[in-house]
């Protein structure tokens, strides 16, 4: 009931003030709040995403929720408390991480994502789907980045919550990303309640390409301008961010997003070496085979000009290839 629903969220918020308590003023977060500078995230920026840090002990949460009255068996159902299996009792479900608290689009903390420090597994600990965390219509940052999407009417949508938080101290402020999922309908939706535009900018790896590609569909479909950033293979924005500057990321990454059709033309020619004739003609034949399934008439023949004065070839011989594309799919 609506009574349940609001103590999960006021021990949520409890939680977040506690850990970034404990993050930005005492001797047991140095470790922590050490290792966030090393990454070069500045105080303001554990300030504007109110970071924290989770204490290496079994039950300091618990503890607090339990002093303010909270009911411990709500506090599991709301994740934040976890049985333990060998004596039934409630423990911290967060220990010795850094917490990223997650809110939604009113700015109340529904849940966390707790990274370790360094290297461990898992890297991220988040907290499970609740009755007030539900991970297909929640997008990180959303809350502190509403205001500056609509007025820039785009998006910048980001894989980690990392990347985010790297963007925004770039200046960058109009940033969200997804949790460790794919994109759904219901983001896509809120998306575009909010904006008319986006951009979005993954992990340079493949499954960061792959997914950029799924979530440009989806985003599509709800109506949205979309619009993909390609990076460096094995580089991810915030790493992007530290090698090179806010500002070649902003002229080289973030202005320099293209088109989806493009965005895939760019992926396949990364793979191909286009000196090689037959290398060369595989590239072609793949493009074609995209532009061949483009929905709009007005983008194939868009693209099939463009392929035709890149590469010297006629349309007629484009448009009869593609004739067999077409026939081979049915
Ligand atoms: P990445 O592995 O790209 O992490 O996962 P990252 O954001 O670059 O993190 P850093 O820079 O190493 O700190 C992208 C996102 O996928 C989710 C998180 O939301 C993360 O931000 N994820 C990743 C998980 O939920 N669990 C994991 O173990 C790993
Ligand atoms: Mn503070
Ligand atoms: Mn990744
Ligand atoms: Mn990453
Ligand atoms: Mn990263």
């Amino acid at each position: 009931g609506y009574s349940s629903h609001h103590k999960k969220i006021e021990a949520h918020e409890l939680s977040a003030r506690f850990y970034h308590h404990l993050l930005m003023n005492t001797e047991q977060g140095k470790e922590a709040y050490d290792y966030l500078l090393h990454r070069g995230f500045s105080p303001e920026m554990m300030e504007r995403f109110q970071l924290g840090y989770s204490p290496d002990h079994s039950n300091v949460l618990k503890g607090l929720l339990e002093k303010r009255k909270f009911n411990l068996q709500e506090m599991e159902e709301a994740g934040l408390l976890l049985r333990q299996e060998s004596n039934w009792d409630l423990k911290d479900r967060f220990r010795n991480r850094i917490m990223f608290p997650i809110q939604d689009i009113q700015g109340h903390t529904v849940g966390f994502g707790g990274r370790v420090l360094g290297e461990g597994e898992p890297k991220y600990l988040n907290s499970p789907e609740t009755s007030i965390f539900k991970k297909n219509e929640t997008l990180y940052g959303i809350h502190l980045a509403r205001q500056e999407i609509r007025k820039s009417n785009t998006a910048v949508l980001f894989e980690g919550y990392a990347d985010v938080i790297a963007a925004s101290n770039a200046g960058i402020t109009n940033a969200i990303a997804v949790l460790g999922t794919s994109m759904t309908e219901r983001q896509a939706k809120i998306i575009r309640r909010n904006t008319e535009r986006i951009i979005i900018c993954f992990d340079g790896d493949n499954a960061g390409q792959d997914a950029a590609r799924r979530s440009a569909e989806i985003l599509e479909q709800e109506g949205l301008i979309v619009q993909v950033a390609l990076l460096p293979d094995k580089e991810d924005p915030d790493d992007y961010i530290k090698a090179n500057g806010a500002k070649r990321f902003k002229s080289e990454v973030i202005e320099a997003a293209v088109p989806l059709m493009a965005f895939k033309m760019q992926l396949l020619k990364r793979k191909k070496n286009l000196q090689d004739e037959g290398e060369k003609l595989q590239y072609i034949e793949e493009v074609l085979k995209e532009v061949t399934y483009l929905s709009k008439a007005v983008e194939r023949d868009f693209y099939l000009r463009q392929l035709a004065d890149e590469f010297s070839l006629s349309l007629d011989a484009l448009k009869q290839e593609q004739f067999h594309i077409y026939k081979e799919s049915k």
